[in-house]
């Protein structure tokens, strides 16, 4: 018997990835909710349902949800078990009050104004990145190069620390990544969970070095806002507020990159519009994020028995809420596999999420891959995917991350 999507449905499966999308609109088209056996989780995966979930954060809570996705080696556990505090008072992974309580200074921080001021330095990161691809040979990993390099060094700014500390914490980063990857080997996710204590500490230094020598960073802001009686936050607290800062604004923005460009470039058309400037860029901005968003899904918990588009689902269950099918159900976007710019609706993705974990970082997210999208494209109006390019994307329940991006430049 030919198995269901729901069935083949598995991140985890080397094949997984070149069906992802046609699985997610089967699932999508035959119910509004379905089990996935590969990962215990009840997906949600139409539009209206996908923001009906996301805007109920009382039923579908986020606190226990996030470690549904961890698959640590005990080795690696009893390291994690030394930063899980902070991860319990991680954003994405508390409810309110406590949420409310996280959030506010952060947002308070994250001033459209503070972002602002970061557009001069990203664009100038972007053109040196260009550069060096221009004077590096004929073609070149994107990824590599572009897409991985210019989100590290613009929270780096964000934050107000050095650039020279990049590839530092672009390494602590990447444990949470291998701690969601099962079947690596313990003294990979041994020496990721090392990486989360450094990461820890390295944010306590900076805490206690910007409360002696502030500065226009978000850490001096965070910490002049607790001196100032603005914000309570313990030291604690404060770090877990800096860590989800670092972890949700690094890795989301390099994929929704690369994927960005990726789909451009698999069409001539698209991508000389982008070389020309034939395309309003905020509109194919949004289009982008509809179409080659990162984030396919994250999760949540359901606190009692429950119903989800005429579907139950049973009290403590997982559920999976796909921002990416959603983005892509017929229902709400017309011919929704295909990238079009101009789309009148665009900006009504769900990339960035919804209700009261929506994204702190669309602003800061927007700016990087407009910039990198758009210069890339007249910097380089020749370029094309590598002839018979493979490329596969990590095995990830809730990232759509390629591992390369390999171009030839003219
Ligand atoms: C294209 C890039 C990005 C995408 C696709 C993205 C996507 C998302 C999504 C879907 C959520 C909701 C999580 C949930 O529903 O539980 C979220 C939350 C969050 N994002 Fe982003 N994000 C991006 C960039 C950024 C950036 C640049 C930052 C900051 C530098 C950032 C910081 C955050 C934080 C702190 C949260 C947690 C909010 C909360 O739980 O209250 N994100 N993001």
């Amino acid at each position: 018997m030919t198995p269901t999507a729901a069935e083949q449905f598995n991140p985890y499966n080397p094949r997984f990835t070149a069906d992802r999308f046609a699985l997610m609109a089967q699932m999508r088209s035959e119910s509004p909710v379905t089990f996935i056996p590969a990962l215990h989780v009840y997906a949600v995966t139409r539009w209206q349902e996908v923001r009906d979930v996301l805007g109920d954060a009382v039923t579908f809570a986020s606190s226990g949800a996030f470690s549904a996705g961890l698959h640590l080696a005990p080795e690696a556990s009893a390291i994690y078990s030394l930063v899980s505090p902070l991860f319990a008072l991680n954003l994405i992974n508390v409810d309110n009050p406590l949420h409310k309580r996280l959030r506010d200074p952060l947002m308070a921080a994250f001033s459209p104004k503070r972002i602002a001021s970061l557009t001069p330095t990203v664009i100038a990161d972007v053109e040196a990145l260009l550069d060096a691809i221009a004077t590096g040979g004929d073609q070149t990993d994107l990824l590599q190069t572009l897409c991985k390099p210019l989100p590290i060094q613009t929270i780096c700014r964000l934050l107000g620390v050095p650039l020279a500390d990049a590839d530092n914490l672009r390494g602590w980063s990447d444990a949470l990544i291998a701690f969601q990857t099962p079947g690596l080997p313990v003294e990979v996710q041994v020496g990721a969970a090392h990486g989360l204590v450094a990461l820890e500490n390295y944010m306590r230094e900076k805490i206690a070095e910007k409360t002696a020598t502030p500065d226009e960073g978000l850490i001096s802001a965070l910490v002049a806002g607790r001196a100032a009686g603005e914000n309570d936050l313990s030291e604690d607290e404060l770090v877990a507020d800096l860590a989800i800062v670092f972890f949700a604004g690094h890795e989301t923005t390099i994929n929704t990159i690369a994927n960005s460009l990726r789909t451009l470039l698999e069409s001539r058309e698209q991508w000389k519009a982008v070389a020309t400037g034939a395309v309003d860029a905020d509109n194919l901005l949004d289009e982008l994020l509809r179409h080659a968003t990162s984030v396919m899904g994250l999760y949540r918990r359901a606190t009692v028995d429950t119903v989800i588009g005429g579907v139950s689902v049973p009290k403590d269950a997982i559920v999976w809420v796909s921002y990416g099918a959603a983005n892509r159900d017929p229902a709400k976007f017309d011919e929704p596999e295909t990238l079009r710019c101009p789309r009148e609706n665009a900006r009504q993705h769900l990339a960035f999420g919804s209700g009261i974990h929506y994204c702190i970082g669309p602003l800061l997210a927007r700016l990087q891959i407009r910039e990198a999208v758009t210069r890339t494209a007249k910097r380089f109006p020749e370029m094309r995917l590598a002839p018979g390019a493979v490329i596969p994307e990590i095995p990830h329940h809730g990232l759509r991350a390629p591992v390369t991006l390999p171009v030839i430049l003219k």
